[in-house]
C-alpha cells in the first residue's frame, strides 16, 4: 500500500511537473517574444507566448481531429527540439518597401505518438521580435499517407478579453463587410486578420501566411480571450476541410505584435514566411495608375449588359484610351466587354453564361488592342466568373491566349455570388477555392499578365512567391458607396481598414471620385470629401491604383487631379506617421527610384489637426510642397466637394500643421528639387 501510494505520489508529481516546464522553448533574436512548448501527462502538446516579460497567450493547445483516423492530438512524445537562427534582407520587385528583413530564431519539433502506429507530426515556431509564426509538417510516413482534417485544434488562448476588431467568417457576403470592435468573446467566427488590443496598449494581428493547398483558417472567439481555428469545410454535407498527400505542410498560423498601432503597417512577418519568388525574372511586373469603364457601370450611367446602354464599346473605350494616354496613365478597365452579362449572372449558375473569348459584337477587341498599342496604354481584362469555377476553368487556356493576343498585361477577376456556396456547391475559401486560384495565378504567370482579384480568398502574403498577384478587393471597397442600401462606407471604414484589412496586402479599392455627391444615385453619396479620396492613393497600399471617376470629373478639376497623376504606385519605403484604429491615420510613403514623397492622412467623422513632421525628408534637400487639403467648409456630408491647393518650399526638420474635416483628409507631395 506504501508502495502504491509513493508510486502515486510520484507520477503525480511528473504530471504537474510536464504541465508546468516547457518540453521546449525559444526566444527571437533580441529577446521580446519567447514561446514554450509543453507535453500534459497525456501528450497533448500546447504552446505559450510571452511579450515584453508578459504572457500574451495562455496554454494553447495543437493539433488535429480526422477523419477515419484518431485524433492527432495526444500521446506524444518529444522526439527531437532542434533550433536555428536566421537574418536575411530581401528585395521585392514592387512594393510597399523595397528591402524587407527576416530575422527569426526557429524551433522544429518532432512528435511521435508512443504507442499505437507511432504516427509523426512536427510543428515549427519561427520566432521574430515583432510576431510568432508557426505551422504543423506531416512527414511522409505509412500510417499517414493521407490526411483528411476535419478540425485544426489550434488555439490562440489570449491571457485576457482584449478588444477585437473583426468581420464576420463564413457569411453570405465573404469579406465584404463593415469592421465591428467588440471583445474577443463577442466576436464568433471571424475572417483574419483579426485585430487586437490589450489593456496594456499591445497590438496583435492574428492571421495565417502561405496559404496553399489548404482552407482557408477563420477563427473563433470565447470567453476570457480564448480563441481557436476554424477552418472553412469542403462544403454543407462534406465536413472535411483539408485532404492532404505527405508529406505535406500546413499554412503558417502568425501573430504580429507590436507596442502601436501603425507599427503593425510596416510588420512584414506574413511576408517573411512565404517562399521566395518562383517567377524568376518578374521586370515584366509593373506597378501602374489606370482608369476605365466601370465606375460608370455603378453609377448606372451606362450597364454591363449589351444593347443601347452598353457600356463597354469601341467608341467609349476609345474616349477611355484617349484620356489615359493624355494624362499618363498605363492601363484602361473594361468591364462588360464579353458575352455572359445579359442574365441574371449574379445569382446561382447565371456565372455559366460567361465567355472569356467572345467579345460583344460593338467590342472591336482587334482594333482597340491596336489603337491602344499605339497611344502608349493596354486594356486591363476582365473575367467575372459569377463563381461559376468549371465554366471559368474549362476555358482558362482560350481565356489567357486571348488576353495575350490582345496586349493586355493585366486582367481583374472577379466571383460575385450571392451565397456561401460557389456554383458548383463548394464553399468560398475552401481548399478546393484555393487551389482554383492558384491555377489561374500560374496561368496568368506562363502569359505574364499581372492578377487583381475581387472577391478572392484573402491575402496570406503570396506576392513574395508569385509577384504577378498584384492586388486584391477582399474587403468593401469604394462600389459600395454608389449603390450599398445600408448608406455605403462611413468615414470611420478607411480609418479601420490600414490597421485590418489591410495587413493582409494590397488592395484594388478604386479610390479617386471627385463627384462625390452622386446625382444619379440619389440615395446614395460617397461619405468622404475629395481630399480625403486623394489621402487613400496614399495610406491604402495598391501597386495597381485606380482613378476610378469620370473622365469629365477629373477634367472639372485639374489642380486635384495632378495628385493622382503625380502619386508613386511604387515604393522605396514606407513611413506610418500616427494613428489609431478606427480614428485617424497619416502616412509617409517615399517613390521609388527617386526622391520623392507623398503623405496621406484621414480622419473618421471627427475633424482634427494633425502636425506632420517632416523629419523623413533628406537633410539638406529642398522640396516642393503641395498640400491638397480640406476647405475651411468642408464636410463629407454637408459639403464634401470643397478643397484648397497651398503650396510652399519645405526641408527637413520642418512642419505641416493641417486641419482636416469630419470625414476628411489631405494628401501632401513632396517633390525633390
Ligand atoms: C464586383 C467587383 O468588386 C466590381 O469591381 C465589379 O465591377 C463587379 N463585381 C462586376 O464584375
Amino acid at each position: 500500500m506504501k508502495k502504491l501510494i509513493m508510486t502515486l505520489i510520484t507520477s503525480l508529481a511528473s504530471a504537474l511537473a510536464t504541465a508546468q516546464t516547457p518540453v521546449a522553448s525559444i526566444s527571437s533574436p533580441a529577446k521580446t517574444l519567447r514561446v514554450d512548448v509543453y507535453l500534459s501527462a497525456q501528450g497533448e502538446p500546447s504552446y505559450q507566448v510571452n511579450y515584453q516579460g508578459k504572457s500574451l497567450l495562455a496554454d494553447s493547445r495543437l493539433g488535429f481531429d480526422l477523419k477515419n483516423q484518431p485524433a492527432l492530438a495526444q500521446g506524444f512524445e518529444l522526439v527531437s527540439a532542434k533550433t536555428g537562427k536566421f537574418d536575411e534582407t530581401w528585395e521585392q520587385p514592387w512594393g510597399e518597401e523595397r528591402l524587407i528583413r527576416n530575422h527569426y530564431n526557429q524551433l522544429r519539433l518532432a512528435l511521435r505518438e508512443e504507442t499505437g502506429s507511432k504516427r509523426k507530426l512536427d510543428v515549427v515556431f519561427r520566432v521574430y521580435d515583432q510576431g510568432v509564426g508557426f505551422r504543423y509538417e506531416f512527414p511522409k510516413q505509412d500510417a499517414l499517407p493521407q490526411v483528411e482534417i476535419l478540425r485544426e485544434l489550434t488555439e490562440f488562448n489570449f491571457a485576457a478579453d482584449h478588444s477585437a476588431w473583426w468581420t464576420p467568417g463564413q457569411a453570405g457576403n465573404q469579406y465584404e463587410y463593415l469592421y465591428q470592435q467588440t471583445p474577443i468573446s463577442k466576436m464568433g467566427l471571424v475572417h483574419t486578420p483579426v485585430t487586437l488590443k490589450t489593456a496594456d496598449g499591445i497590438y496583435v494581428a492574428l492571421h495565417e501566411a502561405a496559404l496553399h493547398n489548404y482552407s482557408t483558417m477563420n477563427v473563433t472567439g470565447a470567453a476570457d480571450g480564448k480563441i481557436s481555428a476554424t477552418l472553412v469545410p469542403t462544403s454543407k454535407n462534406q465536413p472535411v476541410a483539408v485532404t492532404l498527400q505527405t508529406p505535406a505542410a500546413t499554412p503558417w498560423r502568425t501573430l504580429q505584435v507590436e507596442n502601436s498601432a501603425t507599427a503593425l503597417i510596416t510588420n512584414y512577418l506574413t511576408l517573411n514566411l512565404n517562399e521566395p519568388n518562383k517567377l524568376g525574372d518578374v521586370s515584366w511586373i509593373k506597378p501602374a495608375k489606370y482608369v476605365g469603364i466601370w465606375w460608370e457601370l455603378h453609377l448606372e450611367k451606362t450597364s454591363w449588359k449589351s444593347g443601347p446602354t452598353h457600356g463597354a464599346t469601341t467608341a467609349n473605350t476609345k474616349k477611355y484610351i484617349d484620356f489615359a494616354a493624355k494624362h499618363g496613365f498605363a492601363g484602361v478597365l473594361v468591364e462588360g466587354w464579353n458575352k455572359g452579362w445579359d442574365g441574371e449572372w449574379w445569382k446561382p449558375g447565371g456565372g455559366n453564361a460567361f465567355n472569356f473569348y467572345t467579345p460583344t459584337p460593338d467590342f472591336d477587341a482587334k482594333e482597340l488592342a491596336r489603337y491602344a498599342k499605339e497611344k502608349g496604354v493596354y486594356i486591363i481584362g476582365h473575367h467575372e466568373t459569377g463563381a461559376a469555377i468549371e465554366n471559368y476553368e474549362s476555358q482558362l487556356d482560350e481565356a489567357f491566349d486571348f488576353l495575350s493576343a490582345h496586349g493586355m498585361q493585366a486582367v481583374k477577376t472577379g466571383y460575385v455570388e450571392t451565397g456561401e456556396e460557389l456554383v458548383n456547391g463548394l464553399y468560398h475559401h475552401g481548399q478546393f477555392y484555393v487551389n482554383h486560384a492558384q491555377r489561374v495565378i500560374d496561368k496568368a504567370a506562363q502569359h505574364k499578365i499581372a492578377v487583381v482579384a475581387h472577391e478572392t480568398v484573402k491575402d496570406t502574403g503570396e506576392r513574395r512567391t508569385y509577384p504577378n498577384i498584384i492586388s486584391r478587393e477582399v474587403a468593401r471597397g469604394q462600389e459600395y458607396d454608389a449603390w450599398s442600401v445600408d448608406g455605403g462606407n462611413p468615414p470611420n471604414h478607411t480609418a479601420i481598414i490600414p490597421f485590418t484589412r489591410l495587413l493582409s496586402g494590397p488592395m484594388d479599392f478604386t479610390p479617386g471620385v471627385f463627384e462625390l455627391t452622386l446625382p444619379s444615385r440619389p440615395n446614395n453619396q460617397v461619405n468622404t470629401t475629395l481630399a480625403k479620396q486623394l489621402a487613400l492613393y496614399v495610406v491604402i497600399y495598391s501597386p495597381v491604383q485606380m482613378a476610378s471617376d469620370l473622365p469629365e470629373h477629373y477634367e472639372a478639376h485639374p489642380d486635384a487631379f495632378q495628385f493622382i497623376k503625380d502619386v508613386a504606385v511604387d515604393w522605396e519605403t514606407t513611413k506610418p506617421l500616427a494613428g489609431e484604429i478606427g480614428e485617424y491615420i497619416a502616412i509617409a510613403r517615399k517613390a521609388r527610384k527617386s526622391d520623392n514623397w507623398f503623405v496621406g492622412a484621414l480622419t473618421n467623422e471627427q475633424a482634427r489637426s494633425l502636425n506632420i513632421k517632416l523629419d523623413f525628408l533628406t537633410a539638406g534637400k529642398k522640396y516642393r510642397a503641395r498640400i491638397y487639403k480640406d476647405g475651411a467648409t468642408a464636410h463629407y456630408k454637408t459639403n464634401p466637394g470643397s478643397y484648397e491647393i497651398e503650396e510652399r518650399v519645405v526641408s527637413a526638420g520642418d512642419d505641416i500643421v493641417v486641419k482636416l474635416a469630419p470625414g476628411g483628409g489631405f494628401a501632401i507631395s513632396l517633390m525633390a528639387e
